[in-house]
């Protein structure tokens, strides 16, 4: 099959790029490299540098390529930042993501999986959060990627789409050449293990005074190579349907329990302070996977803490400034 994947420079995208290639799809990357990495993008897959903004981009690499099934990895996905610039998310997320569909019905194409998120889950009922759960989206970034959920059923209906929407927890590890690399970085785990690194002197913890039992945030850490087998799961599996499912390893950790994990891994001593909470960030989110499990047989190989930071630890201690290094010499073999 030909894949266009959207975003195939960031850091989920490139490294579902790298399973399919290695899964035997041939893979065309859509990236505007505004947050990903030239680098990021193997080998084996076509890079088109060029916007959703721009629809004749999107037609061209449509009749140039004629792709079978498009994953749409493209957004801005910061849930903070969305507060604060609420029409860069309607613009990129959902007008961009709006681009993409319409050229992709235009042009014959059938098969969608898009990204989405468990922000639209703020405030749960409960935890593990299965699909039945309410959606109440947490920011303008998980309305917009609930505006784009919302006409995935109306193209069904009207054109024959066959969609799935993955609703990832927390993107977290990965692959031997793959990592997280977002500039300023706001995550985490790569926070962390920056501190590890020497890189910076200490980790902020967002607030010590939640409901939970460290009174620390709680959330599900998924890895990126398991979330990529579920994208290859899902597009094999629209053949007899449409599908949402949510995607974590329903277990939380705690922040605390992350730097503690993080000291295990690396053997540093990591420095905290305490500060105040970050506005929008909800206590606990935990996904419940058992849907997909069912459905696809999908199973986390990265089922523990421990292991998703093993292997970002590997990357970062390998990658210390991220991709900066690997684009440098890029360009000078350009040159
Ligand atoms: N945190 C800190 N200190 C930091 C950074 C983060 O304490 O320096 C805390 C946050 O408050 C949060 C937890 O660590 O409780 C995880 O924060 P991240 O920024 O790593 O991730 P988020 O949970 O905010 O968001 C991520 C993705 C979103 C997605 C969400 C779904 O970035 O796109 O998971 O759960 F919507």
């Amino acid at each position: 099959m030909k894949i266009l994947v959207t975003g195939g420079a960031g850091y989920v995208g490139s490294a579902a790029v790298e399973h399919l290639i290695a899964a035997g799809e041939s893979v065309v990357v859509f990236d505007n490299l505004s947050q990903g990495h030239r680098a990021a993008v193997h080998p084996a897959a076509t890079l088109i540098v060029e916007d959703l903004a721009n629809r004749a981009a999107i037609d061209g690499a449509m009749t140039a390529h004629r792709p079978d099934a498009v994953m749409h990895f493209a957004a801005n996905s910061l849930v903070g930042e969305s507060m604060q610039r609420p029409f860069l998310y309607l613009a990129n997320n959902v007008t961009n993501g709006l681009n993409l569909l319409e050229s992709m019905m235009a042009h014959g194409v059938r098969r969608f999986i898009l990204s989405s998120t468990a922000n639209l889950f703020d405030r749960p009922a409960r935890n593990p959060i299965d699909e039945t759960e309410a959606i109440v989206p947490g920011s303008p970034y998980g309305e917009s990627k609930y505006m784009l959920e919302r006409v995935l059923p109306w193209l069904e209906r009207i054109y024959g789409l066959r969609y799935a929407a993955l609703r990832y927890f927390n993107a977290a590890g990965a692959t031997a050449e793959r990592g997280e690399d977002h500039s300023p970085e706001l995550h985490l785990i790569p926070i962390v293990l920056e501190v590890a690194l020497g890189q910076r002197k200490q980790v902020t913890i967002f607030g010590e005074d939640y409901p939970t039992p460290d009174g620390t945030c709680v959330r599900d850490y998924i890895h990126v190579s398991d979330l990529a087998r579920a994208h290859i799961l899902a597009l094999a599996a629209l053949e007899s349907g449409s599908r949402v499912y949510n995607l974590g390893n329903g277990q939380g950790y705690s922040v605390r329990q992350v730097i503690e994990t993080a000291r295990q891994v690396t053997g540093k001593p990591i420095p905290v302070e305490v500060g105040l909470r970050r506005a929008g960030d909800p206590a606990t989110l935990v996904g419940d996977s058992a849907k997909i499990l069912r459905e696809l047989g999908w199973k986390p190989e990265f089922a523990s803490l421990q292991a998703i930071v093993e292997t970002a630890w590997h990357w970062h201690s390998r990658h210390p400034n991220g991709y900066a290094a690997d684009e440098t010499a890029e360009s000078m073999r350009h040159q």
